[in-house]
């Protein structure tokens, strides 16, 4: 036990990316220790049960759909905007599993994506340069100096955010709510527009099925409660460390943070910290790879993060940018194809697709998104490798934060509605968008 403590912390010996400076270095430790001391937000089979369904993910039996904010806020776990994300998510589904008739595994980028890597430690407007903003488990989005300075007490709200909103997911999710029953409910509330009356279509075509198989006497308990799993980058150590536990029953290393979390483009480096204390855990990991990701590089962190091969446990995030992708993905899903490794292929088809306009709106056009899942599908066809999931950021809110979609959002519509403190997210309607558009590659497929 002790030697495997040792090795959880060996992470400590290595250099390290994208952690904050705290002030005071005697105040983060005495948070992390209590941290340490509070109980897990999720549990060692729930994290077990994810790796298994992901697992078929890998192998085209099932399909991964992951959304939600960019950066998460203490401020916007609200209930309400929990329930938003949750619907849409929902749906999403719904429209995905109807269409590729094939199980769905839905996952949040949620209750506890709070740390953000930044391109620039500082920040400056006009003459005063400050720290920047890292979210809101690190410190604040106001441009003042008491704001912007590291607070470890955030580590704690972090932690208490986290607990708060995962319970209202597991209220949400297993309390009726996400009775399938309840298709046309999750459509209520949102405006009208085309993809929710497309939604509707669909929502009573199942309707129809599930009243033809109740009256045939089909028992429905399946139906009555979803399976909704949690996960965040893993990005902050001082958090991240204190919430690895050792799993009584198996006596191997969770962390019980998240059921999934994974390595961002900027923190991935093969011989750095993050990549070592992955290796360590045992839930199912992701890593980013960004268009210049090499196929040596792929195989590398396969060698170093699932050694043994063990199915659902390492999800490629592949995050090229539409131009890119049909050039960048190739190369490297034929590498691993050849190698023999099956890791979980998805795509993140938002982080290589940012820009910004000239009025100073970091957005990405939804037409962009569309071309990278095409683009996605694509390759792995090809390739005849499996796609095995979408990874996108999302709210349930009808933000204008990206371009485009059948409501046409332009360039002077993103003022009226931009909310996002980090990158653009789609809206509830683009959202249905493209799972419709997801739906018909699957059918493909
Ligand atoms: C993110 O997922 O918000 C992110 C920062 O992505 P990436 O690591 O791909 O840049
Ligand atoms: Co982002």
């Amino acid at each position: 036990m002790l030697q495997q403590l040792d090795s959880l912390d060996h992470w400590r010996n290595l250099p390290i990316k994208q952690q904050p400076v705290w002030p005071d270095p005697d105040a983060v430790a005495a948070v992390s220790a209590e941290i340490a001391t509070l109980p897990p937000l999720v549990f060692a089979g729930e994290v077990d049960n994810l790796r298994e369904k992901l697992g078929n993910a890998a192998s085209g039996r099932a399909f991964l759909l992951q959304g939600g904010d960019c950066a998460e806020t203490f401020a916007g776990a609200t209930a309400e905007q929990i329930r938003n994300r949750i619907k849409t998510v929902l749906q999403m589904a719904v429209v995905l599993t109807y269409g590729a008739s094939m199980p769905i595994v839905k996952m949040g980028r949620m209750a506890g994506q709070f740390a953000k890597p930044r391109s620039s430690d500082s920040e400056t407007r006009g003459d005063v340069t400050l720290p920047a903003y890292r979210g809101d488990i690190v410190n604040g989005y106001d441009f003042t100096e008491g704001s912007r300075q590291a607070d470890p007490q955030r580590l704690l709200k972090g932690y208490h955010t986290a607990a708060s909103t995962i319970n209202l997911v597991r209220a949400f999710t297993q309390g009726g709510f996400a009775d399938l029953r309840e298709v046309h409910s999750w459509n209520k509330g949102f405006a009208q527009n085309p993809a929710n009356q497309k939604y509707e279509r669909l929502a009573t075509e199942i309707d129809r099925a599930i009243k033809f198989m109740e009256a045939a006497g089909a028992d429905f308990d399946e139906l009555k409660r979803v399976e909704f799993y949690t996960g965040h980058e893993g990005l902050l150590m001082d958090y991240e460390r204190p919430m690895t536990r050792i799993d009584s029953r198996t006596s191997l290393p969770y962390n019980t943070s998240a059921h999934f979390l994974w390595i961002g483009e900027r923190t991935r480096d093969l011989d750095g910290a993050h990549v070592d204390y992955f290796s360590k855990i045992r839930n199912p990991i992701g890593v980013k790879l960004g268009p210049s990701t090499s196929p040596d590089t792929a195989l590398e962190l396969i060698d170093k993060l699932d050694p043994d091969r063990v199915p659902g446990r390492l999800t490629f995030i592949t995050r090229m940018g539409a131009g890119r992708i049909r050039d960048a993905l190739p190369p490297l899903l034929e590498a691993v194809r050849d190698s023999g490794a099956t890791p979980l292929w998805v795509t993140d088809p938002m982080h290589g697709n940012g820009m910004t306009t000239p009025t100073g709106y970091k957005t990405r056009r939804f037409d962009d998104v569309v071309d990278e899942v095409r683009g996605f599908f694509e390759a792995h066809r090809a390739a005849g490798t499996f796609p095995g999931g979408i990874h996108i950021e999302l709210t349930g809110d009808d933000v204008t934060e990206c371009l485009g979609g059948s409501e046409e959002i332009d360039e002077a519509a993103l003022a009226t509605r931009y909310e996002s403190l980090c990158d653009p997210r789609l809206n509830h309607m683009q959202s249905l968008e493209l799972a419709f558009l997801v739906a018909e590659e699957l059918e493909k497929r």
